[in-house]
């Protein structure tokens, strides 16, 4: 059946970082939805993946000694990774450099060629490196530069291949019209309509400047734009020209959940490849929102980019997907803070949903052996608290099927509310007293045990590890994430076999107790040691160390060098004299952070050339974390105490 097809996506990610929170949090909201779609009855098919090609990835093999192919293949495995840390169940992993997706890109370049919709043309515009897109003037800062990254852009005129958007835009506005839930939220699709509106350039889709890439069938010359090459992961992956069993299956009934950072490629570029190729876009394109860390923007400089590793560490996987799933509506912008996650453990996770399951597991095996008994006749407290769990249960199936993931657990713990204010009201404690109130005793235990069975199956997507151990501790055989919401009935816990064996959920924790450890793990971030890289190199001699002339030199002036992302160029003072130094610093401080600086060089270092500059000399620095990865930290070294420029080190 076509309809119970469903194919979700999340962005291939760039190699070139290491994985964070950002890309943490599309994984796993497309996991939930994926998990949530298999329980509702679905043929899902769960893609994710690594973005490998472009200028960026081929610079920093270049400085590592390492082919890019090398690089990525390591990179690549950071992301794959993190995968089974927090749960996915994705069905395919795809990487651009494999050769199902090179051999799906130049065909499809080729066919879109043949048909005339892809030209070559000259392109000349403002190119910005590190975010591989030409700028156009409107959108550009000041001075040329990026709106996004802030980097100045280059100006560039390349031989260029066209994909002829202009000629699709009233067909790709048309089909909008048609289908308003083709984007969401509501903002983003406004935002796609109004910008189709004033008609499309066409997009150049090739560079001859970027050797790391796709080659253009029949002219080498070019590679394939690294975006255009990119959005194909979806069809490479879903058999496009390979497997048409399965591209008929799930095409197009696919949902990209993407940042909002990247819609315009999703909701224009990508549909008009698809219509051009005589395919439908995509069901719906789905933008979350950015994280931003205790108020802040997260960046590799500030040092404060949540670490999904570290997270998940200290509070497990579950905690860390209901954290983001429950915090911030999906579609707007959110902060991450830690202290609010552990607010949630203790409020929601232990104090609700805990206490819940303990409480009436405690109870069952208090009153009667740890098996839940027959309920005996409804009162219109049970019949009330019955329906409002399964209209919770209607409303959470609502919400889950349009990605309203907040709104979703807050019906789940609307009903959990209900349950536990049940327990205070029918007070089970005095009916356990009283003999001839055993069937009353009876129906409240059944329902309470009705309800945690719903709630375990609520949750199963979301906290996977958490649904599993309800399900075990309510004594149900096999997996909650193996039964499937339209088959579920209220009132099949009676005989089941109830057990706490597993122990308490959530233990709460004590704020005051945190708030040390976090102190603790600060400083010993601030003072840890890096264990042995294994990088050593081979014994030297006192003499061999003396050939280096090291020498105290004070930063007189900085300037960002033109052709270069990393570098600056720096004016020295000696003392008993002034020279220049090119420096591969410019992504850890700014201009004003260096000037009046004193630093170590080695003055003796033969000079060289660094894009047309001569650089004589070298600065010392201490680096820590991965080579051109947002963990990457560099300190300048330089005199502790005051001391004449010019002044040797020993
Ligand atoms: N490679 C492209 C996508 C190609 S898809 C055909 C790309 N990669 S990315 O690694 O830079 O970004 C991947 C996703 O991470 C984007 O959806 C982006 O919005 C998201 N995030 C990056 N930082 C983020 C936050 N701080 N918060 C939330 N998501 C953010 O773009």
């Amino acid at each position: 059946m076509a309809d119970k097809n469903f194919y979700i996506t999340t962005p291939i990610y760039y190699v070139n970082d290491v994985p964070h929170i950002g890309h943490s949090y599309t994984t796993i909201a497309a996991d939930t939805m994926a998990r949530y779609k298999r329980m509702s009855g679905y043929d899902v098919f769960f893609l994710t993946g690594t973005d490998e090609h472009g200028q960026k990835v081929s610079e920093s093999a270049a400085k590592k000694g390492m082919t890019p192919q090398q690089l990525t293949d390591l990179l690549s495995q950071n992301f794959r990774d993190l995968l089974p840390l927090i749960d996915a169940t994705n069905d395919d992993f795809i990487r651009t450099t494999e050769e199902r997706h090179v051999k799906a890109v130049q065909a499809i370049f080729k066919k879109l060629l043949d048909k005339g919709d892809i030209y070559k043309g000259t392109y000349k515009g403002w190119y910005c490196v590190p975010c591989e897109t030409y700028v156009p003037e409107a959108s550009q800062g000041e001075n040329h530069t990026c709106p996004d990254c802030h980097r100045p852009l280059k100006e560039m005129e390349e031989e260029s291949y066209f994909l002829r958007t202009s000629a699709y835009a009233d067909q790709l506005l048309k089909f909008y019209e048609e289908h308003p839930d083709a984007i969401k939220p509501q903002v983003r699709y406004n935002e796609v309509v109004s910008f189709l509106r004033m008609g499309l350039k066409d997009q150049s889709i090739s560079r001859t400047s970027v050797p790391w890439g796709i080659p253009v069938p029949g002219d080498e010359h070019h590679t394939i734009y690294v975006w255009f090459d990119a959005l194909i992961n979806y069809l490479t992956a879903c058999g496009y020209g390979t497997d048409e069993a399965k591209m008929n299956k799930y095409w197009p009934v696919v949902n990209h959940l993407v940042g909002k950072d990247i819609i315009r490629f999703h909701c224009i570029v990508w549909p008009i490849m698809l219509l051009a190729l005589g395919l439908t876009p995509p069901a719906c394109v789905y933008s979350h929102g950015w994280w931003t860390r205790d108020g802040e923007k997260m960046s590799k400089s500030k040092g404060n980019v949540v670490d999904p590793h570290e997270m998940i560490a200290l509070y497990g996987s579950d905690v860390f997907r209901y954290f983001l799933l429950r915090q911030v509506t999906f579609g707007l912008d959110g902060d991450f803070s830690e202290l609010a996650l552990v607010q949630r453990i203790n409020s929601d996770l232990a104090n609700d949903l805990g206490n819940l399951l303990s409480r009436t597991v405690t109870m069952i095996e208090k009153y009667r052996g740890g098996v839940v008994p027959a309920p005996g006749a409804y009162e219109s407290l049970d019949d009330e608290v019955k329906s409002q769990a399964l209209e919770q249960f209607a409303e959470y199936r609502k919400f889950m099927d349009n990605y309203q993931f907040d709104d979703a657990l807050k019906a789940l713990w609307s009903m959990i509310g209900r349950a536990n204010k049940y327990i205070d009201e029918t007070m089970p404690w005095k009916l356990g007293k009283d003999e001839s109130l055993a069937a009353r005793l009876d129906t409240v235990l059944s329902l309470l045990a009705e309800e945690l069975k719903l709630a375990a199956l609520m949750l199963a997507p979301v906290m996977p590890k958490t649904a599993e151990k309800i399900w075990s501790q309510l004594g149900q055989a096999g997996e909650a994430k193996a039964v499937r919401f339209d088959d579920y009935a209220w009132g099949s816990m009676t005989g089941a076999h109830v057990s706490r064996a597993d122990g308490v959920l959530y233990p709460r924790i004590d704020i005051e107790e945190w708030k040390k450890q976090v102190a603790e793990r600060e400083a010993a971030k601030k003072g840890a040691v890096v264990t042995d890289p294994g990088d050593h190199e081979p014994e030297i001699s006192i003499d061999d160390f003396a050939k280096i002339e090291l020498r105290v030199a004070q930063i007189t002036h900085v300037e960002e060098v033109k052709k270069a992302r990393s570098l600056y160029k720096l004016d020295l003072d000696l003392g008993y004299e002034k020279r220049t130094i090119v420096s591969s610093i410019k992504s850890f401080y700014k201009p004003e952070e260096l000037e009046g600086r004193k630093i170590i060089v080695v003055a003796n270092l033969k000079p060289a050339k660094m894009c047309g500059i001569l650089s004589n000399g070298m600065l010392l620095a201490a680096e820590s974390g991965t080579h051109g990865a947002p963990d990457e930290k560099i300190s300048l070294l330089g005199p502790v105490e005051d001391i004449p420029l010019g002044s040797r080190v020993h």
